[in-house]
């Protein structure tokens, strides 16, 4: 009989692992025993916490009415997300800076065209949006489909609004035989993640604020290059240093310019203030 104690338990349990078949499987559990062995050992982790832990990762799960979920929420707001995102979309100097994802892509988003308006009823100012999809090399990259979804004016995407039954603030269009793309939509605005769940408990719980700064998601995929999936933010928002899911790159941070009542960028006759944005974006080759 082996007597297996709290510093035997590890080596116990790595040697049962041994046998896992998968040797990438077989290094990501013996790593991630490893640490968490380790962590209850640093922390000397009472029973009653990793009860209180276990609580709190089951709530994590809990589907909610509207079907999600908190685990990638736990997983941004504790940096995991950003790290898996940086380290494995290292580009080489002069690619646009991938970030985050995010929970709120869509599919099957509506095709669009250059010059649609892909806020298609989202409240907020209007916003003109344009710029140039090119390789790293400088080569325009035609055909690029550009994926763009955003919240509208009150902060709030459009799968977050129940009973909608058609996209808002989101559409896929193709950059031009130039590269460039153009649409209108609406300007991005600062909003709380969700924070009405365990995931918002613990933001309470360290001090921590729910915001993210204001931002347009893009996902843009060309035949011949690396997908890109990054934001672009505005400059000047107060939530730039803090963003609640540590996404911001000051590389992906631009001017969004204000203008009052007048001729929009794509002709439009404005009787309204709107801003416009040009970003070009840079991929890599696959
Ligand atoms: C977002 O930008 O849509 C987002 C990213 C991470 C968590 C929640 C929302
Ligand atoms: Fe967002």
């Amino acid at each position: 009989m082996i007597d297996i104690d709290e510093w035997t338990i590890t080596q116990a349990v790595l040697k049962v692992q041994a046998g896992t078949q998968d040797a990438r499987l077989r290094r990501v559990l013996d790593s991630l025993v490893r640490h968490l062995h380790d962590f209850a050992r640093e922390v000397e982790l009472t029973e009653a916490e990793w009860a209180q832990g276990i609580d709190f990762l089951t709530r994590v799960g809990h589907i909610t009415d509207d079907r999600r979920q908190e685990f990638i929420l736990l997983s941004d707001v504790m940096g995991l997300s950003t790290l898996v995102t940086a380290q494995n979309n290292r580009r080489p100097a002069g690619c646009t800076e991938a970030t985050v994802f995010g929970p709120f892509y869509v599919p099957d988003a509506p095709a669009c065209r250059n010059g649609d308006d892909i806020a298609n009823g989202a409240r907020g100012q209007p916003c003109f949006v344009s710029g140039t999809v090119r390789g790293i090399g400088g080569e325009p990259v035609a055909g690029a489909t550009i994926a763009v979804w955003q919240s509208d004016e009150d902060g709030t995407y459009d799968v977050q609004r129940p009973g909608l039954d058609h996209a808002e603030g989101r559409g896929r269009l193709a950059s031009a035989a130039d590269g460039r793309y153009h649409f209108r939509s609406i300007l991005a605005v600062p909003y709380p993640i969700p924070h009405d769940g365990p995931v918002g408990q613990l933001l309470e719980r360290t001090g921590r604020h729910p915001w993210r700064p204001a931002h347009l998601h893009f996902m843009i995929q060309a035949p011949g290059y690396e997908t890109l999936v990054t934001h672009v933010f505005r400059a000047g928002d107060e939530y730039l240093e803090s963003d609640a899911v540590f996404g911001v790159r000051s590389s992906l941070v631009a001017d969004w310019q204000p203008h009052g009542p007048g001729t929009a960028p794509d002709g439009t006759r404005m009787d309204t203030p709107f801003h416009t944005l040009d970003y070009d974006f840079v991929l890599n080759p696959a």
